[in-house]
């Protein structure tokens, strides 16, 4: 985590317009590097910031937004468990009441709740752009499946069905230009990347690409959440990855979008380009 790269909140200053919330994450953290080479000044807003930010917490999220411009929302943890919609209702109003003049939601394809976030926020009266994405490839090498990799054994049930992973730096592309660019305003960008890939090609990807070891077994339901639940999950997040993976993964999401063709003018990035690059910076070492 490059957190050199990320100023923490400053408050009442009027110098810093743009506020990306979950500033430190996979998402967050790559848009406030490109912002910041843009020359703009950006700011994360989290549970590590000062002043923090909880969405948890009963919040003095005025001071927060306090002098900000344009708003990047990431929400934790997912857009579909509940009280997620209460939460950004919340942020809305406190957004309104500070003068936020544009905001770009993070959502997830195929969530009927995030559906309900994505609307609340296309009809707060500010400016706003919907990017709405397949599953991260970053997943494999900041997150939960890189621990499923390196195990050496890809468990999971749907292992067959076809998912449009996207790139996090396409998404922070798409979503700085949202936020610094004209032409964006009321738009649902669906960000994949090209291909539609299974966690069989996955693993028949990495096996290539690194050299390691790596079966795929495709486990019923009930299987896999009590493989979660004896890794000791939270019961929240126990729910949400069954979610995930029984509802989300079942071939509903199985078509690619075109979000970062429209918002770029470019095709997006591949997975096998991210692996071999994961690969070589050492994620899987
Ligand atoms: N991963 C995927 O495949 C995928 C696909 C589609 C959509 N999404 C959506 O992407 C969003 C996550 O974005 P991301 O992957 O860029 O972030 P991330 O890497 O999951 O990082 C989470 C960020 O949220 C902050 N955070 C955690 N708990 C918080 C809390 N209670 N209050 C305030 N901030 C909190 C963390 O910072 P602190 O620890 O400092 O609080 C961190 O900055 C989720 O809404 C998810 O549904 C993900």
């Amino acid at each position: 985590m490059k957190t050199n790269t990320i100023c923490q909140l400053r408050p009442n200053s009027a110098t810093t317009p743009f506020l990306v919330i979950g500033g430190s994450g996979k998402t967050g953290r790559r848009v406030i590097d490109r912002l910041q080479a843009l020359g703009h000044e950006a700011r994360s807003a989290s549970r590590s910031s000062s002043p923090s930010f909880d969405w948890n917490d009963d919040p003095n999220w005025s001071e927060v937004l306090e002098g900000v411009e344009s708003l990047y929302v990431t929400y934790h943890p997912d857009l579909s468990v509940p009280g997620a919609s209460d939460h950004i209702r919340a942020l809305l109003a406190v957004a309104r009441t500070q003068g936020v003049k544009r905001i770009v939601l993070l959502s997830g394809r195929g969530e009927e709740e995030a559906e309900l976030c994505e609307r609340l926020v296309l009809d707060s009266g500010i400016q706003a752009t919907i990017v709405r994405c397949g599953w991260f490839n970053q997943n494999f090498s900041e997150s939960f499946f890189r621990d499923l990799l390196m195990s050496g054994s890809l468990a999971v049930p749907n292992a067959h069905v076809g998912e449009g992973y996207v790139d996090a730096d396409d998404i922070a592309d798409v979503v700085t230009a949202a936020l610094t660019g004209e032409g964006h305003a009321g738009e649902i960008y669906q960000l994949t990347g090209p291909e539609l890939l299974t966690f069989r090609d996955i693993a028949a990807m990495f096996r290539e690409v690194t050299g390691r070891e790596l079966e795929v077994i495709d486990v019923s339901r009930e299987d896999f959440v009590a493989g979660l639940k004896a890794a000791r999950l939270p019961e929240g997040m126990v729910q949400l990855v069954d979610y995930l993976f029984n509802e989300v993964l079942d071939g509903r999401n199985a078509s690619l979008g075109d979000g970062v063709q429209r918002a770029l003018g470019r095709p997006p990035r591949d997975f096998r380009s991210f692996l071999q690059k994961a690969h070589l910076s050492g994620a899987f070492a």
